[in-house]
């Protein structure tokens, strides 16, 4: 696989390689249609945005009520975005056209959907070119809070309207805390990509020697030639302090996953990234219940040497 440039200002608001943003919004309109439309909405998104806020993520995300509302707010705009950033993504899009491939994704923290609208657009868009070939997805979301209505809402709508063979896409939901790594799932070895989209910077603050451990078990058990995409807010990272240094926690991830500054000598390389990524709605085009907002992002796409 050639290497890409490695940074980019902007991704587009979509791809060829991705299912129109209406037909996405349609997807959150018809499914969260109750949720769209209760009376309580605004203060349930008022309460969400409370636990958020003072990073009790748990609490958040702690009943159905509050996943849904989280989703109709902020799940469409990621969606959106990560089905654009998917799209532009060249390893991942090769691999998906490719008519005999059968690809396992790992989306870490997921629980609410958006990996799995974005993965689902881009595989569905190019599987259109070969409908009854034998390629087929399976993404595996993990999440400590229990987000296995919201997954199979969106996953079976997925299935039922964008794919012509829907056994060609499947989704697994598996309620767990990713940190306690004791356990042998997921199987790290398994997966030819795995995603972290807005996670890191949760993790560290839950747990960071945790953390660090279960990025160091990535290392070791991730296998030849699997990928790794991170993102999170551009500017969000905090600096950690080890010994008498202050890192900021992006340094801190490349050194675990690459080794050394321009040493290149860990098991990860950058095969493309970017330090501030925008996505901007395109609001002629598109119509939703709620606001959408444009986003800022970095992203790093590591692979596994
Ligand atoms: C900010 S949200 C990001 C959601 C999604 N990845 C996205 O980009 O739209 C972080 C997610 O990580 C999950 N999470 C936090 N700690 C976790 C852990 N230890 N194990 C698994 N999931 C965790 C939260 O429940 C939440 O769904």
């Amino acid at each position: 696989m050639s290497k890409e440039t490695p940074t980019s200002d902007s991704i587009p608001f979509t791809t060829e390689h991705s299912i129109e943003p209406d037909l996405i919004i349609r997807l959150f309109e018809e499914e969260l249609q109750d949720t769209l439309t209760s009376e309580n909405l605004q203060a349930n998104i008022q309460s969400v945005k409370g636990f958020l806020y003072n990073r009790d993520y748990l609490t958040a995300f702690d009943d159905d009520t509050k996943r849904f509302a989280y989703v109709t707010r902020w799940t469409p705009m990621r969606a959106l975005s990560y089905s654009s950033l998917f799209g532009s993504l060249g390893p991942l899009t090769e691999r998906l056209r490719d008519p005999e491939a059968k690809t396992k994704f790992l989306c870490i923290g997921g629980g609410a959907a958006s990996e799995l609208v974005g993965l689902g657009s881009v595989f569905c868009r190019l599987k259109e070119y070969t409908p009854k070939s034998e390629s087929q997805v399976t993404i595996d979301i993990v999440d400590i809070a229990n987000w296995e209505n919201v997954v199979s809402k969106i996953g079976d709508y997925m299935k039922g309207h964008w794919i012509y063979d829907s056994t060609k896409l499947n989704y697994n939901f598996l309620c767990d805390d990713i940190l306690a790594i004791q356990r042998p799932v997921p199987e790290y070895s398994t997966y030819d990509f795995i995603t972290l989209m807005f996670t890191t910077n949760e993790l560290f603050a839950e747990k960071r020697t945790e953390t660090v451990k279960f990025l160091k078990n990535m290392n070791e058990k991730c296998r030849s030639g699997c990928y790794l995409l991170i993102a999170e807010s551009a500017g969000s990272y905090s600096h950690i302090t080890i010994g008498k240094k202050k890192f900021p926690v992006q340094f801190l991830i490349n050194t675990i996953l690459c080794g050394e500054p321009g040493k290149n000598n860990g098991p990860w390389e950058i095969v493309k990234s970017s330090e501030s990524c925008w996505y901007r709605i395109d609001q002629k085009q598109i119509k939703y219940s709620m606001k959408l907002e444009n986003m800022r992002f970095f992203y790093y796409l590591f692979k596994k040497k």
